[in-house]
């Protein structure tokens, strides 16, 4: 099934590529600036919601209006974010592009960072967010001009003379044009194309201003080929490349619009159909080299592609959850919201719309679809399939009913349904669906981010780990230092916090920290270095050998207090400050299973300590 999704996005990609001139979104050329504030750590929870929820808004009105300005939050946590497209764009391109940009955006490291502000330019469209309202910013310090690096070939002084009349025009113009404006100065046999737009939040005069400013910086690109200016308020660009669509073309020559349509859509398809049979011909080759050991897998890969029935319809997708509605929306990750949906044939799923953090959005598709495919356990929830034609990646999973831990944590009478053989179960299948994520499937795979929320149950509270969404392959040595931090706080282990260092000792601390709020039915307060922390209440019990205080007072005494010690020990074992100490999750598996020894634990993180200098 992965193969199949696979070979489709590299349909849609190609097709993006080979086509440019018949629909280009402009999304190649990328420039981000990000700003220096950042949130500080109890902030940053509250600030990323917000950052999603502006980011999920703007997409909405982006595919109504081409632009959007949204706030979300209150008091130091609130959000502004702005969104618009280039105006020559079709919707369809300024769905693309903007589907593009907002993940990119995400460079400057909303997440990892706490981030307060970021820009992102590419030549289809905009987007910004700030913890300030900036909508009707012209200027800014952090204005930049971009100048391509190849050198104009032709006579200098002509194509510097063209240039500056063109872009003149391009200020005078737009302003007076509805803030956009593109054309072109041939004069002396060179041509010099332009356009510039102002955002829909800034006003004439401030449009005009914005576009003269740009106007004198952008004469200090020539005699380079191309230049852009990236500004608050407005985007200009020169180029020598007839980059723009023309509007006029299109309002004259309505059979000039559908012939491309109807060529787009033939060539595509051909070239579909060239791919299908290229890429069948090609594996069936290299399986019939591979001894003809894949014959059987040839056919499930062919019959796959026939029935296809993995790659979803992004229409069908959108009607099954009534349009993402948010009454069916199920949750938040860090990769996406999840809402439930139902299918055509009354299936019920579970709908994931992908949020990509990098610049490698493609890559980190490929690796949700190809990793958790081929993985199978019956602690980890099942894909069902994708869906990649739309303006946004999403996948498909099996539908788990008894919502989240974090759910049942939520409200009291939920959490008293959670007995205590029935947390033992939970703690166990989520050791067991860990241990094979890191162990005993092909690949080796850290979750990067186990939380209540990340546990699903089902019908007979069988625990379900969810969100594979940062999931990601790691390379054969055993550490990896990530450029981006993802996870949630709370849960994250001090020396990934400090370093960025990224191993499956990571997950097991989180785990750590899972199974001491399982076993106490208490949420763990990120970071709080007094009583509120329930790691640092259960280390304390420890050091006074009253460990079982610290179990959930709901349970009363219908538990095993021997039991109940054990798996505070592992707790607090997986929770230590020392990852070399923390055991694998395969010795956790066996620890609660067998009467495996359980060493001593060694202190938790953060004790009598700050955050900066542990770790
Ligand atoms: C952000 O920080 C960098 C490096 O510390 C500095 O060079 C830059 O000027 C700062 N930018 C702003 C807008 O403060
Ligand atoms: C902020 O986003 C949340 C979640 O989407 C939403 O419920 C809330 O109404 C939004 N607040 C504002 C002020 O738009
Ligand atoms: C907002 O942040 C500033 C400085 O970071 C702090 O002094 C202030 O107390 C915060 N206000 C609120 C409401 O949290
Ligand atoms: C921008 O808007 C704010 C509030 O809406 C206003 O106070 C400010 O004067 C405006 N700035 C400009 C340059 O128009
Ligand atoms: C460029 O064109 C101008 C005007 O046509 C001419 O005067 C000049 O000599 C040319 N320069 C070169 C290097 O050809
Ligand atoms: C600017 O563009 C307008 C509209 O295309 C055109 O009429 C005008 O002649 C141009 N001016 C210059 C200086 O090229
Ligand atoms: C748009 O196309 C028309 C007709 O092909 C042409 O006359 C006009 O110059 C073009 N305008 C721009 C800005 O490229």
């Amino acid at each position: 099934m992965s193969y199949t999704c696979s070979i489709f996005v590299l349909l849609i990609f190609l097709c993006f590529f080979v086509n440019p001139s018949l629909s280009d979104p402009r999304i190649t050329h990328t420039t981000a600036i990000c700003s220096n504030s950042t949130a500080s750590i109890p902030e940053r929870e509250s600030f990323i919601a917000n950052f999603l929820a502006t980011m999920v808004t703007a997409t909405r009105l982006v595919a109504t209006q081409r632009y959007a300005a949204v706030v979300n939050g209150t008091g130091n946590t609130t959000v502004y974010t702005f969104g618009e497209c280039m105006k020559d764009l079709s919707q369809t391109d300024c769905n693309l592009c903007f589907a593009r940009c907002k993940n990119l955006v995400q460079m400057c490291g909303p997440f990892s960072r706490g981030r307060r502000g970021g820009r992102l330019f590419l030549d289809g469209c905009y987007v910004r967010y700030d913890d300030y309202s900036f909508f009707n910013e012209t200027l800014d310090v952090q204005d930049t001009t971009v100048c391509e690096t190849q050198d104009f070939v032709g006579n200098h002084t002509v194509f510097a003379a063209n240039v500056k009349v063109l872009v003149r025009n391009l200020s005078v113009e737009a302003p007076k044009n509805d803030n956009f404006f593109v054309g072109f100065v041939n004069e002396g046999y060179i041509t010099v194309y332009g356009l510039a737009q102002c955002w829909e939040s800034v006003s004439g005069s401030a449009c005009e201003d914005c576009l003269a400013k740009a106007v004198s910086n952008i004469g200090s690109c020539t005699p380079k080929e191309e230049g852009r200016v990236l500004n608050a308020g407005c985007y200009m660009r020169y180029s020598t490349q007839k980059f723009y669509y023309n509007s006029s073309d299109l309002v004259g020559g309505h059979n000039h619009e559908n012939l491309s349509a109807i060529t787009l859509a033939a060539t595509t398809s051909a070239l579909a159909l060239v791919l299908i049979i290229t890429t069948v011909v090609f594996i069936a080759r290299k399986n019939v080299l591979r001894k003809r050991k894949g014959r059987k897998q040839l056919g499930g890969l062919l019959s796959s592609l026939y029935k296809s029935k993995l790659n979803f319809s992004y229409e069908s997708l959108e009607k099954a959850t009534n349009y993402f509605h948010n009454s069916n929306k199920l949750g938040q990750g860090g990769s996406g919201s999840v809402y439930k949906g139902i299918l055509p044939d009354g299936k019920v799923v579970a709908i994931k719309r992908l949020l990509f953090k990098n610049p490698q959005w493609v890559d980190d598709f490929f690796n949700e679809v190809n990793l958790i495919s081929g993985i199978n356990h019956k602690n980890l929830v099942k894909q069902l399939g994708c869906s990649i034609t739309g303006p946004e990646s999403l996948l498909v999973y099996e539908y788990v009913p008894n919502q989240s831990l974090h759910d049942h944590f939520s409200v009291k009478e939920n959490l008293r349904l959670l007995r205590w053989d029935v947390r033992f179960k939970i703690i166990l299948g989520t050791a067991e669906g860990l241990a094979y994520l890191h162990e005993e499937s092909n690949l080796r795979i850290i979750h990067r981010d186990i939380k209540l929320s990340n546990i699903l149950l089902d019908g007979d509270f069988e625990p379900k780990i969810a969100d594979f969404g940062l999931a990601r392959l790691f390379p054969g040595d055993k550490t990896h230092v990530s450029t981006e931090i993802a996870g949630t706080l709370g849960y994250l282990a001090p020396e990934y916090i400090v370093h960025g260092k990224l191993t499956e000792k990571a997950d097991v601390y989180s785990f750590g920290i899972l199974v001491l709020e399982v076993v106490c039915g208490k949420r763990n307060n990120s970071f709080s270095q007094n009583s509120h922390s329930i790691l640092q209440m259960v280390w304390n019990l420890f050091g006074t050998g009253k460990l079982c205080e610290a179990v959930d007072p709901i349970l009363e005494a219908s538990f095993e207090e021997v039991e109940a010690s054990r798996l505070l020990q592992v707790g607090l074992l997986c929770a230590q400050a020392s990852a070399e100490l923390r055991p694998s999750m395969s010795v956790v598996v066996k620890m609660l299973t067998d009467n495996h020894e359980i060493p001593q634990p060694t202190p938790p993180p953060f004790i009598n300590s700050s955050i900066g200098e542990s770790g």
